[in-house]
């Protein structure tokens, strides 16, 4: 597929964006540090390996870091069960080259955000150990702890909750004669938000990377924070899914209780603190809704106007669609459509815990076409995207044996869930051995492609994704129309598998056609333009009202 580019100076442009907050401005970059870059030789990613890569995130034309977690912890579910908030495990480095991150990071236009995980902490956080030591500890009631009702057989579950990795939401804990609550393993006890001194504690947790410079945060299964007052039963809901029975129930009561919008209106008090003129902070909440249920409705209600509580959230819907040009326009439309006048959307194609989007929307044939038109659709919607580390090379997931899997998902599982560490695999960054991800042995295996398929070899051929990906984060930058301009969809094409859009600003227009086919279609827009970017047209090039779309063609046009 021939493809020509422009650059900068020859488009004659700047870039646009100075007067928005950085987070509207441009691609917000996953790393999953434990797979990005090791320096130490593990075979585990580093902070290092990050800071050593920022030119490279820059030349990108990324705006900001979301670092999956890197506290200290025991990884009995990778670093989403933390040990302890204010530090770094000694696996990723120190705190003294977290800030160096920060700092060179910055000097790069890109800000930092951290993942932070407030609905549960690691069973060996001090806090925890502190609250099962006894039941009138002081911290007994930072968790949740219940009786089971006693019947003819013996003790009983407090009520039917399950957990996302597992078995019942509740473990019997032994010298204290109760059980406590754990929406995922039972090494990750659920904090108790209703209790104000725990609401203190996060918020000083939060705070202290404030103070270190980090821009924001990713908020994990922020919607989980508060469940009902009376522990109620959630309702059955039947549907075909692996036999994991937490997926059998609607969550109605363990998630999404009114009192979690009053905490994070907190949360983005403190915020608000930090953001300055500029809205410099964000926040981005993992709403999730029941697996594989869209619920775009549900994660705007956690942005509103998007001036009291979260800047953004994810929608899951772009995550459970397929390839079509008819579910891509009624999942972004219906996003579009739920969220008020105020807040801004943001979109996601992959991230740690799903396949990622190269293998599951773009399997079989064409499939490198077809991330060309994924990676034209992300970038050009209205919104912040999310890029996960190695989209831009067009990874997939990684294929994982048995004996190698880590994901305790994976592991419980076994055969009937994949796991989630297929999408976990290291970066590709040569075809040298290991693909140049570590000296050492990789924690997961790289995946088969890494000869064929890195960074350097694409950035050697300007007919790659990876310049694909650039070209369009670039677009982006310069045309106000496409970095906050309006949406408007073209529905006449839809039938013929062609999603058109245009974007709108201050009179300036640019068109978007994605032929979502590997057929030859009519362009539904019917108008001609000088085209900006295209896969198989030259920039500056005319592209004419009645001109047919090669298949999958990529174009945008003014
Ligand atoms: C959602 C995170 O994305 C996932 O990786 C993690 O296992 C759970 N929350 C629990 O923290």
């Amino acid at each position: 597929m021939e493809k020509y580019r422009l650059s900068l100076q020859e488009r004659g442009m700047a870039i646009q964006y100075a007067e928005l907050p950085w987070w509207k401005t441009g691609p917000i970059y996953q790393i999953y540090p434990r797979s990005f870059l090791d320096t130490n030789s593990d075979g585990v990613g580093d902070l290092e390996g990050i800071r050593r890569k920022l030119d490279y995130l820059q030349d990108l034309g990324v705006r900001g870091i979301w670092l999956s977690p890197i506290y200290p912890s025991p990884l009995y579910d990778f670093g989403y069960d933390i040990t302890n908030y204010h530090d770094i495990d000694p696996v990723f480095g120190s705190l003294e080259t977290f800030k160096l991150l920060v700092r060179e990071a910055e000097a790069r236009g890109i800000s930092l955000i951290m993942d932070m995980v407030l609905n549960h902490t690691s069973h060996l956080h001090p806090w925890f150990i502190e609250s099962r030591s006894s039941r009138d500890n002081p911290k007994r009631d930072w968790y949740i702890w219940k009786d089971g009702p006693r019947g003819p057989f013996g003790k009983g579950y407090p009520n039917n909750w399950m957990a996302a990795f597992g078995g019942h939401a509740w473990t019997w804990d032994k010298p204290t004669e109760q059980y406590y609550l754990h929406l995922f393993t039972e090494e990750q006890p659920d904090l108790n938000w209703r209790n104000p001194e725990v609401q203190e504690a996060m918020l000083a947790e939060m705070q202290f990377w404030l103070d270190l410079g980090v821009k924001g945060f990713r908020l994990d299964v922020i919607n989980y924070l508060v469940k009902d007052a009376q522990f109620r039963n959630n309702p059955y809901h039947f549907r075909m899914t692996y036999p994991r029975r937490h997926d059998l129930q609607h969550h109605q009561f363990d998630r999404n209780q009114p009192e979690t919008y009053e905490i994070v209106h907190r949360i983005r008090s403190l915020m608000d603190l930090y953001a300055g003129a500029s809205e410099d902070t964000m926040l981005v909440g993992e709403v999730y809704p029941d697996e594989g249920v869209h619920a775009p409705d549900l994660a705007a209600t956690y942005i509103g106007n998007g001036k009291d509580l979260l800047h953004l959230a994810f929608d899951f819907s772009t995550i459970y669609t397929s390839l079509t040009a008819a579910d891509l326009h009624s999942v972004l439309q219906t996003w579009y459509g739920v969220l008020s006048p105020g807040a801004w959307p943001c979109h996601v194609l992959s991230n740690h815990d799903q396949s990622r989007a190269a293998s599951r929307l773009c399997a079989g044939a064409d499939n490198e076409a077809k991330k060309r038109v994924l990676a034209a659709l992300l970038l050009t919607q209205r919104g912040t995207p999310f890029l996960y580390y190695g989209e831009e090379i067009g990874m997939e997931d990684g294929v994982i044996a048995r004996k190698d899997l880590q994901d305790p998902l994976g592991k419980k599982y076994y055969p009937f869930h994949p796991g989630r560490d297929r999408s976990r695999t290291p970066m590709q960054w040569t075809g040298d051995s290991a693909a140049g991800f570590t000296e050492g042995k990789p924690w997961l295996p790289i995946n088969r492609d890494f000869r064929k398929r890195n960074v350097e070899a694409q950035q050697r051929d300007p007919s790659s994704l990876l310049h694909w990906y650039r070209d369009l984060i670039t677009l982006r930058q310069e045309e106000p129309a496409l970095l906050d301009g309006s949406i408007e969809f073209f529905e006449t094409g839809l039938q013929e598998n062609v999603l058109a859009y245009v974007r709108r600003k201050a009179g300036s227009e640019v068109l978007v056609v994605l032929n979502v086919s590997g057929q030859t279609r009519p362009n539904p827009i019917r108008r001609g333009g000088t085209v900006l970017l295209s896969t198989h047209r030259k920039p500056q090039g005319t592209i004419e009202h009645d001109t047919r779309l090669a298949p999958w063609e990529c174009t945008v046009y003014r």
